[in-house]
């Protein structure tokens, strides 16, 4: 039976979201002795069982692992130093190390969440998944709060300093409070991506990022006995339609070429398509509701810069809240949008970017399609122009 006055739950900090964002924030703060609670509406196993992109840049890595998450990113991840861009049916390798002296981890988004939810619950940490928040309030006073249902259909209220968003790209808490003058930037695609999983080795020793006539595909991998692939399909596309043997033709075809490159194929155990936007909110916070992660901006895969940015903001916004307790000055967080919003936007460039070189737009304009060629000659044929993609691809210093 739902109760009828809620329980009231006091902390400091109450996190909306327990992804990856939200729970790289609640293990940070109670590192540091701020007491706080993360309430997400999926459950552990759904979160966990949802597939999203695997690419850490050295920074998240070091961010994770530093704060003492856990070491497992350094034995299971597999630590990339180039990736390989296809083209007019040829592999054009660029080094990383060479290039700018770093490299990324291929781990996936998945792994981390399973990761910072253990060293949430080694920590004795207060996280209540399959809770629902309903309402926010008060944000613009120093006295917020947030009630969340849970399973049960019991009503809690947080009543808490600050309120952290970092619940996704429909984020409840971006939709749920006013902000007079926020401005929201965006921009759609008229393709998605086509997303596998299959038991089969590895393709190629680094990921491959083709263009294609037939359109964009990208070969990535899990393990040395599961591969991630992804192809550019129609945002409708039904996944019921694409038989195994169809999925590989139509991968094969967009990273054929004359040195015959051959994928390895096997069975196929996920199929699902994955719409994709560009999107930007701001500001990024208001009175004492901050957003974080996709929450307050989403890029389109292409370079994997989702993750790496929702924890480049959980950084910088933990950096401010700490400071909020130890000097009770609100300076850092009063900054903490436009801080934020720097690194997004730089996240937005690289993603668009990469997006526009290396996808095929249904109807596509001939001399569009000849001007990303020649876009990726010039990245390719230089020094400077492949030093530019390994910078962005590997991640800029975080602030
Ligand atoms: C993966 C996803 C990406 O978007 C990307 O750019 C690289 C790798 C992945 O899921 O493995």
């Amino acid at each position: 039976m739902p109760s009828a006055s809620p329980t009231v739950v006091r902390t400091r900090v109450g996190i909306i979201g327990g992804g990856p964002a939200g729970l790289l924030l609640s293990h940070l703060l109670a590192k540091a002795g701020i007491e706080n609670i993360v309430v997400e509406s999926r459950d552990h196993e759904t979160i966990r069982n949802t597939h999203r992109a695997g690419i850490l840049e050295a920074g998240s890595v070091d961010l994770l692992t530093g704060s003492g998450v856990d070491g497992r990113v350094l034995v299971d991840g597999d630590e990339h130093a180039g990736i390989d861009l296809r083209f007019n049916g040829e592999s054009h390798p660029l080094d990383f190390r060479d290039l700018v002296d770093a490299t990324v981890t291929l781990y996936a988004q998945n792994e981390v969440f399973v990761d910072l939810a253990a060293a949430r619950q080694r920590d004795g940490g207060d996280v209540r998944f399959s809770c629902e928040v309903t309402s926010i309030s008060d944000v613009e006073t120093e006295h917020p709060s947030f009630t969340f249902t849970d399973a049960e259909g019991a009503t809690t209220e947080v009543r808490c300093d600050i309120v952290v968003g970092a619940d996704g790209s429909r984020s409840f808490s971006r939709r749920n409070v006013e902000v007079p003058g926020h401005q929201d930037f965006k921009v759609e695609y008229p393709f998605a991506w086509f997303g596998i999983l299959t038991e089969a080795p590895k393709s190629s020793p680094e990921l491959v990022y083709a263009n294609s006539p037939h359109g964009f595909a990208l070969i990535s991998q899990r393990s040395d006995t599961v591969q991630r692939m992804y192809f550019q399909c129609d945002p409708a596309e039904d996944v019921s339609a694409w038989s195994d043997d169809r999925i590989w033709s139509e991968l094969q075809r967009r990273v054929d070429g004359p040195d015959g490159f051959e994928l390895k194929t096997g069975p196929i155990f996920d199929k699902t398509v994955l719409g994709f936007r560009s999107f930007v909110r701001e500001p990024l916070s208001h009175g004492r509701l901050f957003l974080a992660g996709d929450a307050g901006h989403t890029v389109p895969p292409t370079g994997a810069k989702g993750l790496n940015l929702a924890l480049a903001d959980v950084k910088v916004l933990f950096e401010a809240i700490d400071s909020f307790y130890s000097t009770g000055s609100d300076t850092l967080l009063e900054g903490y949008s436009d801080l934020a919003l720097k690194r997004v936007w730089k996240a937005q460039n690289f993603s668009y970017w990469m997006t526009s070189m290396l996808h095929t737009p249904p109807d596509a304009n001939p001399f569009l399609l000849r001007r990303a060629l020649g876009e990726l000659e010039t990245v390719t044929s230089s020094r400077f122009g492949q030093q530019y993609l390994a910078e962005s691809y590997t991640g800029w210093p975080h602030a």
